[in-house]
């Protein structure tokens, strides 16, 4: 991942943030609609003393997917064996992790959409039928053989649903979006992660930090322990307001959380293509960037803050975006009322 200290990609010092990951629902912030059908089919499962249905949980980096599933497996009272779609090689590979499963595990397998095909259909019938078809022999004599498997739940994470194929998302009964967090949702978080790091924070330096984190919890967390460092080296350990606003100066953060690649995406669009609609393609080209990147990272909190809209014939900036630029809006504002449609590459 890039070094930018607002990338909601995972950074070295983020392995810290373990020690901030909430581990009951009760302490997972945000997300309402979510929690609240994970809440029934958990309740449910119980009652029913069964396995969890399968999960897919898709969003943005640093959303919180990673800690959802291991608070779904503490909130089931099972066992949580994590993986990753690249970690996993061959056929084999899985066979062995399956069977070491016991009733009611969580097997999470990150990053989903980058299985192999030929482990991928090893994972069909055990996610339909608890079994493993195992081949045996080659040539003419090579006979294909059942196991039974513990009723177990995968839950996938993925920050590209559209890249998952048909058959697999097809068997996940339970599939989740997150969204990005409101700032309010982030001061939350951040008054739950000062408590944990002991720093005393306040309010107006809360609200600060939170509109700078572009509606992720990875970001609000990071940049709470960069302004700790400076509270703690020059004010005694306290946030304010004044502090906070200082901090995040020194860190180059934009007041909206924006970088140096989002003020280049956005140059692009109004100075070579007028505010669009311009395709995904087109502007993954013209700025160097890749589509994915643009897509994942950039695209949902633009989309948020109101700078961006997509349409069918492709993105469109908006006057907020304009604004924010310096720049003047073009004449032809009538881009910016034509068709709400999602555009053709959803
Ligand atoms: N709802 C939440 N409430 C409180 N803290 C959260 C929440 N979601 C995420 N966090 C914090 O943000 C950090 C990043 O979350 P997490 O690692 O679960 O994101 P992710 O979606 O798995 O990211 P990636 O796509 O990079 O794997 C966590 O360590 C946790 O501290
Ligand atoms: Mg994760």
């Amino acid at each position: 991942m890039d070094k930018r200290i607002v990338s909601p990609g995972i950074a070295p010092e983020d392995q810290k943030e373990m020690s901030l990951r909430p581990e009951s629902l009760h302490d997972y912030v945000g997300q309402t609609g979510n929690i609240d059908q994970l809440r029934i089919f958990i309740e449910a499962a119980k009652l029913r003393n069964a396995s969890l249905d399968h999960v897919l949980l898709y969003g943005p980096p640093g959303l919180g997917k990673t800690t959802l599933a291991g608070i779904i497996a503490n909130e089931m009272g099972v066992n949580f064996k994590v993986t990753s779609g690249p970690a996993i090689e061959r056929p084999g590979d899985l066979a062995a992790i399956l069977s070491g499963l016991r009733p009611g595990d969580i097997l999470f397998i990150d990053e989903i959409h980058r299985l192999n095909r030929v482990v991928e259909e090893v994972l069909y019938p055990a996610l339909e039928d608890y079994a493993l078809d195992i081949m045996i022999g080659k040539g003419p004599s090579a006979r294909s053989v059942r196991l039974e498997l513990a009723p177990f739940t995968l839950i996938g994470a993925t920050t590209r649903a559209g890249d998952l194929s048909s058959p697999l998302r097809d068997r996940f009964g339970i599939i989740l979006r997150l969204e990005l967090y409101s700032p309010e949702e982030l001061e939350r978080i951040l008054y739950r992660s000062a408590k944990v790091l002991e720093v005393d924070l306040r309010k107006e330096a809360a609200s600060e930090i939170a509109k700078r984190s572009r509606g992720t919890p990875r970001v609000v967390n990071r940049l709470l322990r960069r302004v700790s460092d400076y509270a703690l080296v020059t004010n005694e350990g306290v946030i304010d307001s004044g502090l906070a606003e200082h901090a995040l100066e020194q860190l180059e953060i934009d007041p909206l959380g924006l970088d140096q690649t989002d003020i280049k995406l956005l140059r692009i669009m109004a100075e070579m293509f007028d505010g669009g609609p311009v395709g995904i393609e087109t502007l993954a080209a013209s700025s160097g960037e890749e589509r994915g990147t643009i897509e994942d990272v950039y695209e949902p909190y633009l989309l948020q803050i109101g700078f961006l809209k997509r349409t069918a014939r492709g993105r469109v900036l908006l006057p907020k975006a304009y604004a924010h630029l310096g720049l003047p809006a073009p004449m032809s504002q009538g881009v910016f009322d034509f068709c709400e449609e999602e555009d053709e590459d959803l």
